[in-house]
């Protein structure tokens, strides 16, 4: 056994045994962050923030809530809601940090598309970051179940149901994945597993490998100038250069990502106490009820683009466009063909390409929110779906094309 020294701290103590100060040396060093960057870069902790939050107060929720069809809905509005001290404020905050975690996720998203932060190098950081995104979505959508009000039951029949595979008839697979004819017990308890244990689990795994991903490439800055940032760092120590293009990680980045935290959380408590409504759909305030479908069903606004993807086309064909949605943004970094890591704004064809991915999903979120009857509306949606294909399908052309810069 290695010879240990008597500690003469905690610290101290701790370091023999955990090496804990070589974690605290690489981000005071080792890992740098370049200058040329804004607060946009300050999302992926504002991330890592929310879901702090989403855990704390979901622990607290969970010590009331009750997976029981009989049980769950009363277990949130009446116990969580009115019997249990500042019960409301823990689901106020679990609600509004689920709707504004995926605002931010979306931001994080199209800022790494916007100055090309998938390239070469940083392909795993965007598809760990996808992995985070698609167990998110899981996460949120298990979590939508819980309550167990009317669209709770209607939304988890509406994407169960998709699993019927259209006119493939996949015999079975819908009973399977829901035990049970219709949503019923095993469904709930089912996705209380899923939505406190494993997508949980799956979320602190994918984290830990994001940040793994972040530690040799290092973050990209606005002008997508690739330089060695520890070189840089040293040709400033070593008196070379009058000034450094980087900075290290901790105290000096940290500082600022507190302070966008800070203003972040501001406006994060303000909807918490005065604007929690918009994270909670009234209709889910009705107990679920199997015989009662409600006259218009449609997800939370982070769906709604994909959700709209799937609703203009017939059943096979919305079936397959949906899927494909769900997963076409893994494939960004190998099908953006150019070479150059820079803005959008200087990359040719690209940047139309950029403005017109994310207005488009734009649209797609509002079309999806409106009832299917409107005709002016429905073609609307039609040509949006249709378009984001034609963007993708698009993409390795236009890219391919691209000057060096
Ligand atoms: C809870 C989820 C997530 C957390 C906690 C998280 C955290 C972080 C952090 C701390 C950074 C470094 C600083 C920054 O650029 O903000 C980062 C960078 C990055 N993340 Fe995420 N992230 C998450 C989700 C995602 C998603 C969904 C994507 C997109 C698919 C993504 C793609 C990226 C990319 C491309 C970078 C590199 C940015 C650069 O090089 O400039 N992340 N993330």
């Amino acid at each position: 056994m290695a010879h240990f020294e008597k500690a003469k701290n905690l610290n101290e103590w701790l370091d023999q045994r955990l090496a804990v100060n070589t974690l605290k040396k690489v981000m005071q060093t080792e890992y740098w962050i370049p200058k040329d960057i804004n607060f946009l870069w300050a999302m992926g902790m504002v991330l890592a923030a929310t879901f702090g939050m989403l855990l704390v107060s979901g622990i607290f929720l969970l010590m009331y809530y009750k997976p029981d069809t009989n049980l769950a809905f009363d277990s949130v509005n009446y116990t969580i809601m009115s019997e249990v001290g500042y019960g409301w404020l823990w689901r106020h905050i679990h609600g509004v940090g689920a709707s504004l975690v995926f605002l931010i996720i979306y931001i994080h998203m199209f800022t790494g598309i916007y100055y090309g932060s998938y390239k070469k190098g940083r392909e795993l950081i965007w598809l760990s970051g996808m992995g985070l995104f698609v167990a998110f979505s899981a996460e949120a959508f298990s979590g939508y179940m819980l309550p167990w009000g009317q669209m709770s039951y209607w939304a988890g029949m509406v994407i169960t149901n998709l699993f019927s595979g259209g006119s493939l008839e996949a015999y079975g697979l819908v009973e399977w994945i829901r035990g049970d004819y219709v949503p019923a017990d095993a469904f709930l308890t089912r996705f209380f597993m899923l939505h406190v244990l494993l997508l949980p689990l799956a979320i602190i795994g994918l984290i830990v490998l994001h940040f793994g991903t972040l530690r040799i490439p290092h973050v990209n800055n606005q002008e997508g100038e690739e330089f060695d940032y520890a070189e840089s760092a040293e040709l400033y120590k070593a008196g070379k250069v009058k000034e450094s293009k980087v900075i290290p990680f901790s105290p000096v980045f940290l500082s600022k990502d507190v302070f966008v935290m800070g203003v972040y959380f501001l406006l994060f408590f303000y909807l918490v106490f005065y604007h929690f409504e918009f994270a909670m759909d009234p209709v889910n305030f009705d107990p679920a009820d199997g015989l009662k479908t409600p006259a218009h069903i449609y997800p939370e606004w982070y769906f709604l683009w994909s959700y709209e993807i799937l609703r203009p086309f017939s059943k096979d064909l919305g079936l397959i466009a949906f899927a494909i949605a769900q997963v076409i943004f893994f494939m960004l970094p190998f099908l953006d063909r150019s070479p150059n890591v820079a803005p959008a704004s200087r990359r040719g064809l690209f940047k139309y390409w950029f403005w017109a991915m994310l207005i488009d999903v734009i649209v797609l979120t509002f079309m999806g929110k409106l009832p299917p009857t409107d005709a002016l509306f429905a073609t609307i949606g039609l040509i949006s779906a249709v378009l984001f294909f034609v963007l993708w399908i698009a993409l390795p052309f236009i890219t391919k094309s691209e000057k060096k810069l």
